[in-house]
This record gives C-alpha cells, sequence and structure tokens, in this order.
C-alpha cells in the first residue's frame, strides 16, 4: 500500500519528450510523454480494449495511438477514436494523472487529481539553480522503498559500505540526533577534528583534520535531502561559517514503482569550483559507485526480508531512530488518507 494524495518523483524532465515513455510508479503502469507543445501527460498504460501496454503504440499529434488495433487517445485519456466504428462506448478512457515538471524532475500524483496542487512538491532548488552544478543519474533497486529509505536515514553504514568515496571508520562512532518536525524527520550528525573521507579529500584537498557535518532532511513519501560538507576544524562551521569549507547537497528521491522495485533519483548538488569539469566527473563517479555499493546491500538484504522466517528475532539500535520516525509518518499518512481524512497542512 502507497500514499497516493502526494507527488512522486518519477523521472528526470529530460527524460520525457516526444516517445513514449514507460514506468511503473505505485503499482500502477504509466505511459509518460509530452505534447507538441512540450506539456507533460501521464496515462495509465494499458488499453481498455484488450490490455496492450499503450507504451508499444505511437503519438499522433497530441494523440496517443494504441500499436494493437489502432484505438486514439486525447491527453485526458478518452478514447477519441475506434478505427472501424463510429460509436465509442461510455467508459473507453484511461485514467490521466496530474504531472509537474519541477526542479529538472517530472513529478507525478496518482491520487485524487482535484487535490494536485503544485506547490505540494517540495523544494529542491539546488538543482535547478544559478551558483550550483548537480550531476546526477538514475537507479532502480530490487528492493521495497522503505528498506531503501531505511539506508538513506541512517548513515552509521557509511563507516562499513563506502570506505572507498564517503565512508571513514569514524561515522558510526559519532552520535546522530533525530528530531521529528511535522511530517518532516531531521537526523543531524557532526563529526569533529576527523580527518576528511576520501571523496572530500580528492575534490577539496584537505590535508588537515575537518569538522563534518551530515543534516538529512526527510519529506514523505521519499524525498531525502542531505546537507552534507566539512571545513578544516577550527574555522567556525558548527557555529554557521562554512566559508572555508565545501558543501553540497545530496538529492535522493525514492519512488515505489513496486513493492519490490524502487525508482531512486539522485543528483549531487555543490556550489563550488562550479567550472571544474574534472571535480564534476570525480563526484559523479564516485557517488555512482557509492550508490551500487548501496543497491547491492539493500538488494541481498530485501531477498532475506523475503525468504526469511516473520518471527526472526531481529534487533533495533540508536541509529535506527531516524528510520523508525520516517516509517511512522508514513503510516500515519496512510491512516489518514484510509479514512479520507484532508491533506496535513
Ligand atoms: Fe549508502
Amino acid at each position: 500500500v502507497f500514499i497516493r494524495n502526494i507527488w512522486y518523483p518519477c523521472a528526470w524532465s529530460h527524460e520525457i519528450g516526444r516517445s513514449l515513455f514507460e514506468r511503473w510508479i505505485c503499482n500502477e503502469p504509466m505511459v509518460f510523454f509530452r505534447t507538441e507543445a512540450g506539456k507533460p501527460v501521464a496515462l495509465y498504460n494499458r488499453c481498455v480494449h484488450r490490455r496492450a501496454p499503450l507504451s508499444k503504440g505511437q503519438l499522433i499529434g497530441d494523440r496517443l495511438q494504441c500499436g494493437y488495433h489502432g484505438l486514439e487517445y486525447d491527453c485526458s485519456g478518452k478514447c477519441v477514436k475506434i478505427p472501424g466504428q463510429d460509436a465509442i462506448p461510455a467508459g473507453a478512457a484511461v485514467k490521466s494523472y496530474p504531472v509537474a515538471d519541477k526542479w529538472r524532475f517530472l513529478w507525478v500524483w496518482p491520487g485524487d487529481p482535484d487535490k494536485a496542487d503544485a506547490s505540494l512538491i517540495p523544494d529542491l532548488h539546488w538543482n535547478d539553480s544559478p551558483g550550483w552544478v548537480a550531476p546526477g543519474d538514475t537507479l532502480t533497486i530490487g528492493c521495497n522503498y522503505l528498506v531503501d529509505l531505511d539506508n538513506l536515514m541512517d548513515l552509521s553504514h557509511l563507516t562499513y559500505l563506502h570506505g572507498r568515496t564517503i565512508g571513514t571508520p569514524y561515522v558510526s562512532e559519532f552520535p546522530s540526533t533525530t528530531q521529528v518536525i511535522g511530517e518532516r524527520v531531521n537526523v543531524t550528525r557532526w563529526m569533529i577534528d576527523r580527518p576528511a573521507p576520501p571523496l572530500f579529500q580528492r575534490v577539496g584537498g584537505f590535508r588537515q583534520n575537518v569538522d563534518r557535518w551530515q543534516i538529512i532532511d526527510w519529506t514523505a513519501p521519499g524525498n531525502v535531502v542531505i546537507d552534507v560538507g566539512c571545513a578544516p576544524t577550527g574555522s567556525g562551521a558548527p557555529q554557521g561559517d562554512r566559508s572555508k569549507g565545501i558543501e553540497a547537497r545530496s538529492l535522493n528521491l525514492v519512488t515505489p514503482m513496486t513493492e519490490r522495485q524502487t525508482l531512486y533519483l539522485w543528483s549531487y548538488c555543490r556550489n563550488y569550483k562550479l567550472d571544474d569539469e574534472s571535480v564534476t566527473k570525480t563526484i559523479y563517479e564516485d557517488v555512482k559507485r557509492t550508490f551500487f555499493e548501496d543497491k547491492d546491500m539493500l538488494e541481498a538484504q530485501q531477498h532475506l526480508i523475503d525468504t526469511d522466517s516473520p518471527q526472526a528475532h531481529t534487533i533495533s539500535l540508536r541509529v535506527d531512530s531516524g528510520p523508525m520516525q520516517v516509517r511512522r509518518i508514513i503510516e500515519r499518512i496512510l491512516k489518514r488518507e484510509a479514512q479520507g481524512e484532508p491533506l496535513a497542512a
């Protein structure tokens, strides 16, 4: 069961154009394209006639023609032409979904279209602002999206899984604090007077010890913005002066495709060395490698979750407070939706 009345990031905006793009979101098959005027469209990806995927059809102007028997649909999902007959049966339509381009991502709203308000899309301006450069990519992970969110909300795993890039022996030793603010979850960790991790040394050249931060901000359903960076120890970063350091926003957008497939859109936005292509390349390669390490672990973990006895004993740790709060709020939103209550303020 997934939250329905909410925006899900479902692709990079540039991926959607005049060819048909198929993607499952929240257990529903969807087909995406743009009109001749460039407006994004999302339809249920199944012809109302024989269940052929509409993504195997073609665009004729702004109409989508099914590739099996030629039925044509307009952008609202209404069937407007049936070859060989004039009468179009009542109910000959597929669902159309509200979609919006924002921050270089495409967002889709699977729930009640009347509630889809574009102002509810979270702020990710770092991905689309002058003064920031943001290499990124897409990954699909064979796990439930909550398992992926557990990973993102507890960065103590950096020490063990990502030692070649952003992990260091000390990350897991420093405690983090979890704060719930309305329906956001914030997890903050400061690591004082320690060596910079390999990636930060590569792009920032830190030879001396640094004060390093990870400030995670989660909003439903799976938008995780991590404020990361470091500055030389004693330069005042914990007090708010980051001028001697480097900082970035690691955007991690996690969307359920099915119960066992997760779409992971990531972007690493930085505000330093903007024109240095080699820094961009190093960051892209390091982050990508890091996330493949996660993918490998998450899929192996999901396999055991699915095959292990449900009674098997597992324990929770102090580092689990962030993941736990996220799951709790998702449960709360699901319950509110099931009871037909309005969206939260
Ligand atoms: Fe990770």
